[in-house]
């Protein structure tokens, strides 16, 4: 066939066109068998086993009620759908930040340079930005642009009371979730035994990823009861037991400000957990997202704790962490942005030239992301034209959210069968639902987990899209629903009130 091929390219124009058409017709005419399109058993199996729940069952079914009520509002029994299944600000109305999309508007279209539309520091920040990538429709550096990189270095250096950053060790990623993906990538060779330790309840994306990787969770217990506080003396077990079960542990994952929890881990917890690692070489993934979602307590990175206890005990020198950004998260809710950054900690260089050699594999994160990570670590200063307005938008979306989260809890407070723990950060609270043998037998026989049958039945009577328990991982024999505190109003809250009375009501002994 190649043969062939080569003779054709080797003939005049009209010689070629006549015999490719007679290749053509030969080829076709010729009588075979159409051969069957793939099937689940020829793909995959890993991408099968693999589950999401934040966009799963109930959020599909949603989809489907939200195509209803556009057809037929009179056949359902609400106006809207609520999402508070996912921590998605922009699609529940919060505006995004004035000073970051007028940059990027910039980004986009450079020509507004030479106008008058903006002010002097959106301008100036945009042409910084246009010098170091030349377009945002252009490939960067792979890790990221140099000028991001610095912003976010010296933003890490500030918020850990001088312990340094380096931009060399900052990699932007296409938000969190990528850089979940590329870390298991380097680290996971692919084998059963490589186990990762997770805490549970977790945000899905680390089980879907260890499922890709073929790799083993190993779930540690977060303590409701102690709002949602983590053992290390849970973690050190684990890992001694793991052996046994022919487990070798390599990473410990912690999500501080916890998602689905909200729980912010003390000082101290920090560095119990860094001294279970460090005692069992472990590489930490602090997923810290949610850093600027606190309204309870302060909010400490891992990188800080880590560097004060590297300065005071050698122990800890041989510490690899890895810790997570985004912009989808904060008060920018920037999501489909997808905006992020790695900074890696204690890597030896040959491990530190895999993530890059991954990264330009990838050839460049998104750059209007890259741009966005820059301006949520350096935003407007004090004196500058922006700062005010910026302060403002900023303040407001934080206000909004604790007001939020404190009329949910204080909701779920009142309600009978319900146990919920304050909420001290990030966009989501996660009560316990006591399910009677009644609930249990109806779930049963409609061949449902009792806290997705909750959450169906809240969807199909109110609107209001939440994700079962079950999707993040809880205690045997316990139920919970993740609900964000995003959705605007609250009437929603109060129609759940209403619609989780009637729930208990109904299936009263
Ligand atoms: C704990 C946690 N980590 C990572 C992510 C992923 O965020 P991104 O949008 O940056 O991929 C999320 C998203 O909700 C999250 O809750």
């Amino acid at each position: 066939m190649l043969r062939s091929s080569v003779k054709l390219v080797r003939g005049s124009s009209s010689r070629l066109s006549a015999l490719s058409l007679r290749a053509v017709n030969n080829r076709f005419s010729s009588h075979f068998t159409a051969s069957s399109k793939l099937s689940l058993e020829d793909v995959n199996p890993r991408v099968i086993a693999a589950e999401y729940a934040v966009r799963g069952l109930i959020p599909a079914r949603a989809e489907e009620l939200k195509k209803k009520l556009q057809r037929h509002p009179h056949e359902v029994p609400f106006k809207s759908i609520i999402n508070a299944n996912i921590g998605n600000p922009q699609q529940l109305k919060q505006k995004p930040i004035t000073f970051y999309r007028s940059v990027l508007s910039i980004l986009q279209s450079p020509s507004l340079l030479e106008t008058d539309v903006f002010p002097e520091d959106v301008k100036a920040r945009a042409k910084t930005l246009l010098d170091n990538v030349g377009s945002v429709g252009a490939y960067s550096h792979s890790q990221g642009s140099s000028v991001v990189r610095e912003s976010i270095a010296k933003f890490i250096t500030e918020r850990d009371n001088g312990a340094l950053a380096h931009p060399k060790d900052i990699y932007l990623t296409t938000g969190a979730s990528d850089a979940v993906k590329v870390i298991f990538e380097v680290i996971l060779n692919g084998e059963k035994d490589n186990g990762v330790l997770i805490p549970i309840p977790q945000y899905p994306l680390y089980t879907a990823a260890l499922a890709l990787k073929n790799a083993t969770p190993i779930p540690y217990y977060l303590k409701e009861s102690d709002n949602w506080g983590t053992n290390p003396q849970e973690i050190d077990d684990l890992v001694s037991q793991a052996e046994k079960f022919q487990v070798k542990p390599k990473i410990l994952v912690v999500i501080n400000p916890g998602n689905p929890t909200g729980a912010i881990l003390s000082k101290e917890n920090i560095e119990q957990i860094l001294a279970v690692a460090a005692k069992h070489g472990l590489v930490v993934i602090a997923d810290e997202v949610y850093q600027e979602n606190v309204f309870e307590g302060e909010f400490h990175s891992f990188k800080k704790v880590l560097s004060e206890l590297q300065s005071k005990h050698a122990e800890f020198d041989s510490v690899q962490l890895v810790s997570l950004h985004s912009s989808s998260k904060g008060v920018s809710g920037e999501c489909g942005q997808r905006g992020g950054y790695m900074e890696l900690v204690g890597f030896k260089p040959e491990i530190v030239a895999l993530f890059t050699k991954l990264a330009s594999i990838s050839l460049c994160p998104v750059v209007t992301g890259q741009a966005l990570m820059e301006m949520i670590t350096n935003p407007p200063k004090e004196g500058e034209p922006s700062y005010e307005l910026y302060q403002s938008e900023v303040s407001a979306i934080h206000d909004s959210y604790k007001e939020k989260a404190d009329a949910l809890y204080a909701a779920f407070k009142d309600l009978d069968n319900i146990e919920v723990q304050k909420p001290q950060g990030a966009m989501y609270l996660f009560p316990k639902i006591t399910f009677n043998d009644r609930v249990l037998a109806a779930a049963r026989e409609s061949n449902l987990l009792p806290d997705v049958f909750y959450c169906l039945r809240l969807l199909e009577s109110t609107g209001i899209c939440t994700v079962p328990g079950s999707g993040f991982g809880q205690e045997p024999g316990t139920f919970h629903v993740r609900t964000t505190f995003l959705p605007p109003g609250s009437e929603w809250i109060q129609d759940w009130a209403k619609f989780h009375k009637e729930f208990v009501e109904k299936f009263a002994e």
